[in-house]
Protein backbone atom coordinates (compact mmCIF):
# COMPACT_ATOMS: atom_id res chain seq x y z
CA UNK A 1 0.00 0.00 0.00
CA UNK A 2 1.62 2.91 -1.32
CA UNK A 3 -0.14 5.35 0.71
CA UNK A 4 0.89 3.66 4.32
CA UNK A 5 4.39 3.23 2.83
CA UNK A 6 4.39 6.77 2.23
CA UNK A 7 2.81 7.52 5.73
CA UNK A 8 5.95 5.53 7.67
CA UNK A 9 8.41 7.06 5.66
CA UNK A 10 6.66 10.55 7.07
CA UNK A 11 7.38 9.23 10.35
CA UNK A 12 11.08 8.01 10.41
CA UNK A 13 14.12 9.76 11.39
CA UNK A 14 17.47 9.32 9.93
CA UNK A 15 20.25 9.56 12.64
CA UNK A 16 23.79 9.49 11.45
CA UNK A 17 26.64 7.40 12.95
CA UNK A 18 23.80 5.46 15.51
CA UNK A 19 24.64 3.29 16.88
CA UNK A 20 28.15 3.52 15.31
CA UNK A 21 30.16 5.14 12.28
CA UNK A 22 28.87 4.80 9.29
CA UNK A 23 25.39 3.38 10.33
CA UNK A 24 22.69 5.66 9.61
CA UNK A 25 20.02 4.45 12.12
CA UNK A 26 15.98 4.50 10.81
CA UNK A 27 14.71 5.81 14.44
CA UNK A 28 10.41 4.90 14.24
CA UNK A 29 10.12 7.32 17.60
CA UNK A 30 8.19 9.58 15.32
CA UNK A 31 6.09 6.92 13.97
CA UNK A 32 5.39 5.73 17.34
CA UNK A 33 4.53 9.28 19.07
CA UNK A 34 2.04 10.24 16.87
CA UNK A 35 -1.08 8.52 17.56
CA UNK A 36 -2.65 8.37 14.22
CA UNK A 37 0.20 7.53 12.14
CA UNK A 38 0.99 4.44 14.87
CA UNK A 39 -2.97 3.53 14.25
CA UNK A 40 -2.89 3.34 10.53
CA UNK A 41 -0.17 1.25 10.93
CA UNK A 42 -1.22 -1.36 13.58
CA UNK A 43 -4.28 -1.32 11.28
CA UNK A 44 -2.45 -2.21 8.17
CA UNK A 45 -0.49 -4.63 9.60
CA UNK A 46 -3.43 -6.04 10.94
CA UNK A 47 -5.18 -5.78 7.65
CA UNK A 48 -4.22 -9.31 6.66
CA UNK A 49 -4.66 -11.59 9.46
CA UNK A 50 -7.92 -12.69 11.42
CA UNK A 51 -8.30 -14.32 14.64
CA UNK A 52 -7.65 -17.66 14.84
CA UNK A 53 -10.11 -19.21 17.27
CA UNK A 54 -12.61 -18.34 14.53
CA UNK A 55 -11.23 -21.33 12.67
CA UNK A 56 -13.62 -23.92 14.03
CA UNK A 57 -16.77 -21.89 13.61
CA UNK A 58 -18.47 -21.65 10.17
CA UNK A 59 -18.79 -18.44 8.61
CA UNK A 60 -21.85 -16.25 9.70
CA UNK A 61 -21.96 -18.21 13.10
CA UNK A 62 -21.60 -15.00 15.07
CA UNK A 63 -20.19 -16.28 18.65
CA UNK A 64 -17.28 -17.49 19.86
CA UNK A 65 -17.62 -21.38 21.83
CA UNK A 66 -17.16 -19.58 24.75
CA UNK A 67 -20.14 -17.11 23.97
CA UNK A 68 -18.44 -13.96 24.77
CA UNK A 69 -18.29 -12.87 21.49
CA UNK A 70 -15.48 -10.51 22.31
CA UNK A 71 -12.90 -12.39 19.94
CA UNK A 72 -15.79 -12.51 17.36
CA UNK A 73 -16.53 -9.10 17.14
CA UNK A 74 -13.03 -7.80 17.23
CA UNK A 75 -12.14 -10.25 14.40
CA UNK A 76 -15.25 -9.42 12.33
CA UNK A 77 -14.72 -5.61 12.65
CA UNK A 78 -11.56 -5.80 11.42
CA UNK A 79 -11.43 -7.79 8.52
CA UNK A 80 -14.29 -6.59 7.25
CA UNK A 81 -13.10 -2.74 7.57
CA UNK A 82 -9.96 -4.33 5.96
CA UNK A 83 -11.06 -5.77 3.27
CA UNK A 84 -13.16 -2.79 2.72
CA UNK A 85 -10.25 -0.08 3.02
CA UNK A 86 -7.87 -2.99 1.24
CA UNK A 87 -9.18 -3.72 -2.61
CA UNK A 88 -7.85 -7.22 -3.72
CA UNK A 89 -6.39 -8.00 -0.51
CA UNK A 90 -6.23 -11.71 -0.13
CA UNK A 91 -8.41 -13.88 2.67
CA UNK A 92 -7.25 -13.21 5.84
CA UNK A 93 -5.04 -15.89 7.13
CA UNK A 94 -6.26 -16.98 10.84
CA UNK A 95 -3.46 -16.69 13.34
CA UNK A 96 -3.18 -17.51 17.37
CA UNK A 97 -0.90 -15.00 18.63
CA UNK A 98 1.47 -12.38 17.80
CA UNK A 99 5.37 -12.78 18.62
CA UNK A 100 7.70 -9.48 18.74
CA UNK A 101 10.64 -9.17 19.56
CA UNK A 102 12.26 -6.90 22.38
CA UNK A 103 12.20 -4.13 22.50
CA UNK A 104 11.16 -2.39 19.57
CA UNK A 105 8.99 -4.93 18.37
CA UNK A 106 6.99 -5.32 21.65
CA UNK A 107 5.44 -2.04 21.16
CA UNK A 108 4.37 -2.77 17.26
CA UNK A 109 3.59 -6.83 18.56
CA UNK A 110 1.91 -6.02 21.79
CA UNK A 111 -0.51 -3.21 20.04
CA UNK A 112 -0.97 -5.58 16.80
CA UNK A 113 -1.95 -8.55 19.07
CA UNK A 114 -4.59 -5.92 20.63
CA UNK A 115 -5.95 -5.33 17.42
CA UNK A 116 -5.92 -8.70 16.35
CA UNK A 117 -7.70 -9.95 19.48
CA UNK A 118 -4.97 -12.49 20.44
CA UNK A 119 -2.28 -13.42 22.63
CA UNK A 120 1.05 -12.34 22.44
CA UNK A 121 4.64 -13.84 22.91
CA UNK A 122 7.61 -12.25 24.22
CA UNK A 123 11.01 -13.00 21.94
CA UNK A 124 13.71 -11.62 24.36
CA UNK A 125 17.39 -10.52 24.51
CA UNK A 126 19.21 -13.34 26.91
CA UNK A 127 18.46 -13.12 30.43
CA UNK A 128 14.87 -11.14 30.92
CA UNK A 129 12.30 -14.57 30.70
CA UNK A 130 11.99 -16.01 34.10
CA UNK A 131 10.25 -19.72 33.45
CA UNK A 132 12.98 -22.81 30.91
CA UNK A 133 14.05 -20.97 28.06
CA UNK A 134 15.05 -22.11 24.39
CA UNK A 135 18.02 -19.51 22.97
CA UNK A 136 19.39 -18.50 19.59
CA UNK A 137 22.48 -16.68 19.08
CA UNK A 138 23.05 -14.59 15.90
CA UNK A 139 25.17 -11.45 14.13
CA UNK A 140 23.76 -8.05 14.30
CA UNK A 141 24.37 -5.35 11.83
CA UNK A 142 26.44 -4.09 14.40
CA UNK A 143 27.56 -6.98 16.91
CA UNK A 144 26.08 -9.95 17.86
CA UNK A 145 23.24 -10.88 20.14
CA UNK A 146 21.04 -14.07 21.60
CA UNK A 147 17.49 -14.13 22.40
CA UNK A 148 15.06 -16.59 24.26
CA UNK A 149 11.50 -17.55 24.35
CA UNK A 150 9.99 -19.73 27.25
CA UNK A 151 10.14 -23.31 26.35
CA UNK A 152 6.34 -23.46 26.57
CA UNK A 153 5.67 -20.31 25.28
CA UNK A 154 3.50 -21.66 21.85
CA UNK A 155 1.85 -25.20 21.79
CA UNK A 156 2.71 -27.17 18.74
CA UNK A 157 0.78 -26.21 15.86
CA UNK A 158 0.19 -22.85 17.27
CA UNK A 159 -0.24 -20.38 14.22
CA UNK A 160 1.85 -16.98 14.96
CA UNK A 161 2.59 -14.15 13.44
CA UNK A 162 6.01 -12.86 14.14
CA UNK A 163 6.75 -8.87 13.81
CA UNK A 164 9.13 -6.66 14.48
CA UNK A 165 9.74 -2.80 13.73
CA UNK A 166 13.04 -3.21 11.20
CA UNK A 167 14.21 -5.69 9.19
CA UNK A 168 18.33 -5.37 8.70
CA UNK A 169 20.09 -8.34 7.99
CA UNK A 170 17.64 -10.42 9.13
CA UNK A 171 19.57 -12.18 11.79
CA UNK A 172 17.16 -10.99 14.65
CA UNK A 173 14.13 -12.39 12.53
CA UNK A 174 15.64 -15.52 11.06
CA UNK A 175 16.65 -16.69 14.89
CA UNK A 176 13.07 -15.35 16.07
CA UNK A 177 11.43 -17.20 13.57
CA UNK A 178 13.59 -20.59 13.73
CA UNK A 179 12.91 -20.43 17.91
CA UNK A 180 9.02 -20.36 17.44
CA UNK A 181 9.39 -23.17 15.25
CA UNK A 182 11.63 -25.21 17.01
CA UNK A 183 9.23 -24.36 19.72
CA UNK A 184 6.28 -26.29 17.36
CA UNK A 185 5.12 -23.29 16.01
CA UNK A 186 3.91 -22.89 12.42
CA UNK A 187 5.26 -19.05 12.03
CA UNK A 188 2.93 -17.89 9.37
CA UNK A 189 4.83 -14.81 8.12
CA UNK A 190 7.52 -11.95 9.69
CA UNK A 191 5.93 -8.51 9.39
CA UNK A 192 7.77 -5.82 9.83
CA UNK A 193 7.25 -1.88 9.36
CA UNK A 194 10.69 -0.96 8.02
CA UNK A 195 13.03 -2.89 5.29
CA UNK A 196 16.33 -1.96 5.09
CA UNK A 197 16.42 -3.41 1.49
CA UNK A 198 20.24 -2.92 0.94
CA UNK A 199 21.56 -5.06 4.24
CA UNK A 200 19.87 -7.91 2.16
CA UNK A 201 17.02 -9.87 5.24
CA UNK A 202 14.74 -10.93 2.72
CA UNK A 203 17.36 -12.80 0.37
CA UNK A 204 18.55 -14.61 4.39
CA UNK A 205 15.13 -14.98 5.40
CA UNK A 206 15.26 -17.69 2.49
CA UNK A 207 11.64 -19.23 1.78
CA UNK A 208 10.12 -17.38 4.90
CA UNK A 209 7.38 -15.04 4.13
CA UNK A 210 8.17 -11.24 4.40
CA UNK A 211 6.42 -8.67 4.15
CA UNK A 212 7.33 -5.17 5.49
CA UNK A 213 5.24 -2.08 5.22
CA UNK A 214 7.92 0.46 4.11
CA UNK A 215 10.88 -0.60 1.95
CA UNK A 216 14.37 1.62 2.03
CA UNK A 217 16.20 0.84 -1.51
C1 LIG B 1 16.93 -3.97 15.94
C2 LIG B 1 15.56 -4.07 15.34
C3 LIG B 1 15.45 -5.52 14.96
C4 LIG B 1 16.87 -5.87 14.60
C5 LIG B 1 17.04 -5.87 13.12
O1 LIG B 1 16.86 -4.32 17.27
O2 LIG B 1 14.55 -3.67 16.24
O3 LIG B 1 15.02 -6.31 16.06
O4 LIG B 1 17.71 -4.89 15.19
O5 LIG B 1 18.36 -6.19 12.76
P1 LIG B 1 18.78 -7.46 11.93
O6 LIG B 1 17.75 -7.65 10.83
O7 LIG B 1 20.12 -7.10 11.35
O8 LIG B 1 18.86 -8.63 12.83
P2 LIG B 1 17.99 -4.03 18.36
O9 LIG B 1 18.82 -5.25 18.53
O10 LIG B 1 18.71 -2.77 18.00
O11 LIG B 1 17.18 -3.90 19.71
P3 LIG B 1 16.07 -2.92 20.36
O12 LIG B 1 14.75 -3.20 19.69
O13 LIG B 1 16.08 -3.40 21.77
O14 LIG B 1 16.50 -1.50 20.20
N1 LIG C 1 17.18 1.33 12.47
C1 LIG C 1 16.46 0.68 13.39
N2 LIG C 1 16.73 -0.52 13.77
C2 LIG C 1 17.74 -1.13 13.21
C3 LIG C 1 18.54 -0.53 12.27
C4 LIG C 1 18.23 0.76 11.85
O1 LIG C 1 18.87 1.38 10.99
N3 LIG C 1 19.49 -1.42 11.91
C5 LIG C 1 19.26 -2.51 12.65
N4 LIG C 1 18.23 -2.35 13.42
Amino acid sequence: DPDVSDLVAAHLRDVPDFPKPGVVFKDITPLLGDGPAFGEVIRALAARYADGSRRHTTAGEGRTADGSGRHTTAGEGRTAAGSGRHTGSPVPQRIDAVAGIEARGFIIGGALAHELGVGFVPVRKVGKLPGATVQRTYDLEYGTATIEIHTDAVTPGQRVLLVDDVLATGGTAIAAWDLLEGAGAEVVAFETVVELAFLGGRAALGERSVRALHVVE
